[in-house]
């Protein structure tokens, strides 16, 4: 079976698809897109493809003479697709949100391409269960929460333990989370911007709002055992990353975890790789990218992280990057 006869199921696992089954003329047209590989019904892929990345790089030249220098872009309101609306200074997410079909159609995308980096099947969330209260996974700007749900789905150990799990985003991401109601009750959900102080870290007093306090106090400088991060690493520069990275190592112990759910990209890319090269392309407009294992070393280690071992999922360039405090022996 190849890649581009899979797409995801509800639980974000893959199998076989109607995906050969669409003949769109868009579709087939696109194939050089990653829409190739995760085409839905309802084509927001290829759109997005189109609309987000290949319009915002159609005056890439243009961009970088009106900016004057050759870099990368690095800037996540100053890139690529903020030049292209002539709204420098702003996120692309707020430039996205003046139009709610371009919205709509970025968060359907998003979704149909859950499975490009998949959540479970490949590591063992298991291991990390604790017997005492310390929370047992961060969730950082985790979104509706699926990976939780997913990772609870697959380890029946941890999913009898709700209340030691944690789901960090911002404040209207946290909203929705709470309205949606597809969370158990006791998952902690609490507004959290990534860039500041990481409050899961054994200390009560300084808890932003959230709904469970009491399950957070853990043992003094105790931080959780797992912090993970998905789909966010790929939006950053390199440097924006360590920033992110720095406030988790600060807020870790020695047998905690930093938990990286990426693409991991291969350092030599070949035809099979594709998929990711067109991501690493699509994150390129919006001032972040895609890495290879050296990559997220160099991410890592100025945050006084060190990579313990990247571990792939069965296809594709889905990975999980496990690394620990520096020096420390998890
Ligand atoms: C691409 S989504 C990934 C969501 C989820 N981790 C997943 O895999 O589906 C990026 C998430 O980061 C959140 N986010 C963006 N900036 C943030 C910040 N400064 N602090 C916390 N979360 C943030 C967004 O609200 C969004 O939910």
């Amino acid at each position: 079976m190849t890649l581009n006869t899979l797409t995801p199921n509800s639980r974000g696992r893959t199998s076989p698809s109607q995906d050969l089954a669409c003949s769109s003329s868009l579709c087939r047209r696109a194939n050089f897109l990653p829409s190739r590989l995760w085409c839905s019904t309802d084509h927001s892929t290829t759109w997005n493809s189109y609309d987000n990345s290949h319009l915002s790089l159609d005056r890439f030249h243009e961009y970088l003479a009106a900016r004057g220098s050759l870099t990368e872009p690095d800037d996540p309101t100053f890139n690529p697709y903020t030049w292209r609306f002539k709204q420098d200074g702003k996120v692309v997410w707020e430039i996205m949100a003046q139009d709610p079909k371009r919205l709509k159609m970025f968060q359907m995308g998003l979704a149909n391409m859950e499975a490009s980096v998949p959540i479970v099947g490949f590591y063992d969330f298991g291991k990390l269960d604790t017997s005492d209260d310390r929370s047992i996974l961060v969730d950082v700007g985790g979104g509706g929460g699926q990976s939780i749900m997913a990772i609870m789905d697959a380890h029946p150990n941890l999913a009898s333990k709700p209340e030691k799990f944690v789901l960090q985003d911002l404040p209207e991401q946290i909203a929705l989370a709470r309205a949606a109601g597809r969370l158990p009750e006791k998952v902690v959900k609490m507004e959290h911007d990534f860039y500041t102080e990481q409050p899961v870290k054994g200390q009560s007093s300084s808890l932003p709002f959230c709904d469970s306090r009491a399950s957070l106090i853990d043992s003094p400088n105790a931080g959780a055992r797992a912090y993970y991060v998905r789909r966010i690493m790929h939006d950053y520069s390199d440097a924006n990353c360590t920033k992110i990275l720095k406030r988790l190592a600060d807020a870790m112990t020695t047998d905690s975890v930093v938990l990286i759910a990426d693409m991991v990209l291969s350092a030599t890319t070949h035809e099979a790789d594709m998929p990711a090269v067109a991501m690493d392309v699509a994150m390129l407009v919006m001032g972040g990218k895609e890495r290879t294992e050296d990559g997220f070393r160099k991410v890592l280690e100025p945050a006084g992280l060190e990579l313990v071992k990247v571990w792939r999922a069965s296809f594709g360039a889905g990975a999980l990057v496990e690394a620990k405090l520096a020096g420390s022996t998890v």
